[in-house]
C-alpha cells in the first residue's frame, strides 16, 4: 500500500510508548490510550466510531477494559456484504511501555485506517483495538462473543498486528490457531510476507486472533519470530522499534487487506 507513511506509524508507537507510557489494562493509561485511538480515527474521517466497554476478573476484582473500533463503510453499489476485520491490541503488560507489544500493532492499525478511510472498497474493514490481552485475550474475546450469527457469518477474514516494529526480532510468520493455512494467511503471501511458516504454538502464543477462529472466521496473527529478548519487559521501548519493520508489516497487511476488500478478489467468492 502506497500511501502508507512510517513517519506516522513510528510516531503513534512513541505517544502510546512514552508519551503514555505503560496501557496496563484497567489503569489511567488506557483510558488515555482509548481515547487517543478515538481522536486518531476520528480524525480520519471515521464517524461511527465505537468503543465497548467490558469486565474482566483480575485478582478477585471486576476489572473495566474497552475495545475502540471504527468502520470503513464499502461503496453502496458494489457491496458484498462482506466484512473483515483488522485487530491488534492496546494494552501493554503493566510493568512496561510496550513499544513493541502491542504499541506497534496499534499504530499500523491506525495508519491502515487513515489509509482505507479514502480508498474504495467492496467489503466493510473493520478496525479493532483490543483491550486486556494481556489479561487472558479478554478484549477479542468479549468482541466475538457480542457479534451477532450474522456478522460471524458475514466476516471473511481477520488480520491480527502483535508485536510487529522491533528491530530485534526476526521475520515476519503468520501464526493460526490451529497451524494451519486459510483465506489470511494465503493474502498475507500473496502480499509479499516473506515467512510463511505456520507453527501451531501454546497458550503462551496466543493472541486476538484466536477468538475469531473459533467462530469459524479465517484469521491470523502477524508477527516477528523469534521474539526479541524484550518481550514482557521494561526494555520494550522506542529504542528497539524499527521503521523498517513497521513500513514492512503495514504495506504487507494494507496489500492483504485490500484483496480481501475488493469485489472481484479470486480468493474469497
Ligand atoms: N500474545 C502474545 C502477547 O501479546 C504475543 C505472542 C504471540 C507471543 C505469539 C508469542 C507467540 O504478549
Ligand atoms: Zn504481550
Ligand atoms: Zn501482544
Ligand atoms: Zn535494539
Amino acid at each position: 500500500v502506497k500511501r502508507v507513511n512510517v513517519d506516522n506509524i513510528y510516531n503513534h508507537v512513541a505517544y502510546l510508548s512514552e508519551e503514555i507510557g505503560s496501557r496496563g489494562a484497567g489503569t489511567e493509561g488506557e483510558l488515555e490510550t482509548v481515547e487517543y485511538l478515538v481522536n486518531q480515527f476520528e480524525s480520519y474521517g471515521y464517524e461511527n466510531v465505537s468503543v465497548q466497554e467490558f469486565t474482566f476478573p483480575s485478582g478477585g476484582d471486576e476489572v473495566t477494559s474497552y475495545n475502540v473500533e471504527a468502520t470503513k463503510e464499502p461503496l453502496k453499489k458494489h457491496d458484498t456484504g462482506q466484512e473483515i476485520i483488522v485487530g491488534s491490541h492496546h494494552d501493554s503488560v503493566p510493568w512496561g511501555q510496550g513499544a513493541n507489544d502491542d504499541a506497534s500493532g496499534t499504530a499500523a492499525l491506525l495508519e491502515l485506517a487513515r489509509v482505507y478511510a479514502s480508498t474504495t472498497t467492496d467489503t466493510s474493514i473493520k478496525f479493532v483495538a483490543f483491550g486486556a490481552e494481556e489479561y487472558g485475550l479478554w478484549g477479542s474475546r468479549k468482541y466475538a462473543e457480542a457479534m451477532s450469527a450474522e456478522d460471524a457469518e458475514n466476516t471473511v477474514a481477520m488480520f491480527q498486528m502483535d508485536m510487529v516494529g522491533s528491530e530485534d526480532a526476526g521475520d515476519l510468520v503468520m501464526f493460526t490457531a490451529n497451524g494451519e493455512k486459510n483465506t489470511v494467511t494465503d493474502l498475507g503471501s500473496a502480499a509479499g510476507s516473506r515467512v510463511s511458516e505456520l507453527v501451531p504454538y501454546s497458550e503462551l502464543g496466543r493472541s486476538d486472533h484466536v477468538a475469531f477462529h473459533n467462530l469459524g472466521i479465517p484469521a491470523a496473527l502477524f508477527i516477528h519470530t523469534p521474539l526479541e529478548p524484550w518481550y514482557h519487559t521494561e526494555d520494550d521501548v522506542m529504542e528497539h522499534i524499527s521503521k523498517e519493520k513497521l513500513k514492512n508489516v503495514a504495506d504487507i497487511v494494507g496489500s492483504a487487506i485490500y484483496q480481501a476488500a475488493r469485489k472481484d478478489t479470486p480468493a474469497l467468492e
